[in-house]
């Protein structure tokens, strides 16, 4: 009996997930949330994942983070940092800070001050390499967004990998879940923000257009099908920074009609309709 406790124990340590643990190191955190061992198996889905936006979702947005802290919560608020003012901004950017504790997350902050002011260039490039370990990874989607269908299926539970086929695999437990093909999964990160103190946080409001001025008018396509199935876009997430979505955005629309005639002459002219269209599912740009 002893043995086999044993068994389990250590088997619950090497989940690859946080339960609802405390980390008190940056070391810890990332390297519960590492997603390196995905690689082995998951190579091109996570090639595409270090290519898009999301692998850089701390890193890239490091000055207005940065804005946040030192002119919103020290000027603004004049308050001293804390972990629930930085979620303000990480609740989506890196919602793995949840699991750090107070200090950890104190730390953070204070990377991210340094990584924008440090007068050293070697201070600034240490800081913003330990950052880029923060970001929206599988992890993130693949379990803790899953929260998305908490009043269904409870929280997301720790070492399951939720998928939109819960194929099986004997390297984790896996689970069918229809959720994260619907738009509203990526509508967690992609809209309005309401951290629990019922302020309103609006980094982004895409997802309010995407409802009221694509659906709102007969739109039918999801999130996932404009940016991951079609065109075999995978985990890449093209959006602003990418030509080719970009101009598939943009609807070009010449009518040209010659016309001659006016009330009792003949003058050649011609009528040139230019329309420009929004052909994405939301207004652009975003902000
Ligand atoms: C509801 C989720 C959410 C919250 C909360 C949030 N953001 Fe964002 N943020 C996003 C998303 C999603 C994008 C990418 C949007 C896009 O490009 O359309 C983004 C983009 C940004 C960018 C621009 C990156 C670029 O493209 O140059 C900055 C800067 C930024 N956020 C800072 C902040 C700060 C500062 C806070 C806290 C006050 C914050 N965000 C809170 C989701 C959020
Ligand atoms: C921004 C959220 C997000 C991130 C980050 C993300 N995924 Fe996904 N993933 C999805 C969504 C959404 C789908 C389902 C797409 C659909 O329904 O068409 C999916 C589908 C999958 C699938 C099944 C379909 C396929 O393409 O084989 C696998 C496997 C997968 N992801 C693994 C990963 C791995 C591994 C990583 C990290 C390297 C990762 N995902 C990162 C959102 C994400
Ligand atoms: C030893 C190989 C192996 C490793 C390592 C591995 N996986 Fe998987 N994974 C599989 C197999 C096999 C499947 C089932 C078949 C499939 O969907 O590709 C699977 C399925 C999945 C699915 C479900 C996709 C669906 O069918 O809906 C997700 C999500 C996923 N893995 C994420 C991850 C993440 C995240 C990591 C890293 C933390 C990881 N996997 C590491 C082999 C692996
Ligand atoms: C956990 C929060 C989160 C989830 C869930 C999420 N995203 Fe994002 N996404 C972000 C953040 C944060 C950024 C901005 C990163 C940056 O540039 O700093 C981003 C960036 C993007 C970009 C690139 C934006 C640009 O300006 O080019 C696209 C496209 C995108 N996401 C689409 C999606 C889609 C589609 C889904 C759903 C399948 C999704 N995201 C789910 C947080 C999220
Ligand atoms: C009908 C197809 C379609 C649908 C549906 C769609 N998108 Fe887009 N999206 C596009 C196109 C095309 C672009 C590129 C246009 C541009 O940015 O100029 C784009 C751009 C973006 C960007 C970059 C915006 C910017 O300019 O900063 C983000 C982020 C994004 N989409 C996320 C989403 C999310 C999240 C959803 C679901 C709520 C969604 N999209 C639904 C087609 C679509």
């Amino acid at each position: 009996m002893k043995p086999f406790r044993w068994i389990c124990v250590v088997f619950l340590l090497a989940l690859p997930l946080t339960a609802q643990g405390e980390y008190k190191t940056l070391d810890e955190l990332t390297k519960a949330y590492s997603v390196d061992k995905c690689k082995s198996c998951h190579g091109t889905v996570h090639k595409e994942w270090e290519a898009s936006y999301h692998s850089q979702s701390v890193v890239h947005s490091l000055g207005g983070i940065r804005n946040f802290i030192v002119v919103g919560v020290g000027k603004e608020y004049d308050e001293p940092m804390s972990k629930e003012h930085l979620l303000r901004c990480m609740g989506c950017h890196a919602p793995q800070i949840k699991d750090a504790s107070e200090s950890l997350a104190k730390e953070i902050a204070s990377l991210i001050i340094t990584a924008k002011d440090a007068k050293s260039r070697s201070k600034k490039n240490a800081a913003k390499k330990k950052l880029a370990k923060l970001n929206v990874n599988c992890i993130i989607c693949h379990n803790t967004m899953i929260k998305v269908a908490k009043n269904v299926r409870g929280d997301p539970r720790p070492g399951v990998f939720y998928g939109p086929k819960g194929g099986k695999s004997s390297a984790h437990k896996t689970e069918k879940t229809t959720e994260i093909s619907r738009s509203v999964f990526c509508g967690q990160c992609h809209g309005i923000y309401t951290p629990p103190d019922g302020d309103t946080i609006g980094c982004n409001t895409l997802y309010g257009s995407y409802q009221d001025a694509y659906r709102g008018n007969g739109g039918t396509e999801t999130c996932q099908a404009c940016h991951m199935g079609k065109k075999k876009r995978g985990h890449t997430f093209p959006g602003a920074y990418q030509v080719g979505i970009v101009k598939e955005g943009i609807g070009l629309d010449v009518q040209a009609m010659g016309i001659k005639l006016h009330p009792g002459k003949w003058i050649p002219t011609a009528i040139v309709d230019i329309g420009l269209t929004n052909k994405a599912g939301h207004r652009i740009p975003d902000g």
